[in-house]
């Protein structure tokens, strides 16, 4: 099985990738090629019995479509596991914790005027849900692990969102949970080529006045928060 670790940052995948710091983590990833394609670089390599292409897009809902699309048309990726942070919407999660995408919409995508839903255009879906089995094996790592993962609603658009009015409206019209810029484009490419998908974010800020401060103060810790529950999810994945 060939599995996608995608994340938009370089933080959110640093940790797979640097040995030195994280060296537990990853001891068993052996790195095979590196390459260059459309403006990113796709690791290859093996976890054990499965084989794993890795790559950051850069932020945003274009850069998160054509690294996706990529991943699974170019190097044939079986599933897509991505991993980051995000701005918590629901006022119970706070820096540091884990959500689980049950679905990914697109808050900025808006032809309402025709009388359409925010989020949704002709032949789309306002909401786009993962893989059940992968949610699963989450849920199973979590409790093995005993971490707290959290589930909710992520909210995708191509801002950075830190203002509570803009924070109040998502939570109102898509009933988010969390926020951030790559998710749902991940989501709708998957979706679209059928093939499986996990989203996982780890907030790093609220969203709100103090969001960008926040982000980078807890960037690289909630972004490690995320990929080392990935990477147990990888250990799980490699025994069934
Ligand atoms: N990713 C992390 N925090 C975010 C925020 N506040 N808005 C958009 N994307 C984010």
């Amino acid at each position: 099985m060939k599995i996608a670790i995608m994340g938009a940052m370089l933080e959110e995948v640093e940790p797979f990738l640097s040995h030195s710091e994280h060296e537990p983590l990853l001891k068993h990833f052996v790195k095979t090629n590196e390459m260059r394609y459309g403006g990113n670089t796709y690791h290859e390599g093996t976890y054990k019995n499965l084989e794993i292409v890795l790559a950051y897009s850069k932020i945003g809902k274009v850069n998160a479509t054509l690294t996706a699309a990529t991943l699974l048309e170019k190097f044939g990726a079986d599933v897509l596991l991505f991993t980051g942070v995000a701005g918590a919407i629901n006022p119970a999660l706070n820096i540091g914790d884990l959500v689980a995408a049950t679905a990914l919409c697109q808050h900025d995508l808006d032809i309402s005027i025709f009388g359409h839903p925010h989020g949704f255009v002709p032949e789309g879906a306002v909401y786009v849900k993962p893989s059940t089995e992968l949610l699963a094996t989450a849920q199973r790592v979590a409790k093995a692990k005993g971490v707290n993962l959290r589930h909710g609603i992520i909210a995708t658009g191509d801002q950075f969102i830190a203002s509570a009015k803009r924070k109040e409206w998502v939570a109102q019209t898509f009933q988010a949970d969390a926020i951030e810029m790559e998710g749902a484009a991940v989501a709708v490419v998957c979706d679209a080529l059928k093939v499986p998908f996990f989203i996982l974010r780890a907030i790093s800020d609220a969203a709100d006045m103090d969001a960008q401060f926040d982000f980078d103060a807890f960037l690289k810790e909630s972004a490690k928060v995320s990929s080392s529950f990935v990477i147990a999810m990888l250990e799980e994945l490699s025994h069934g």
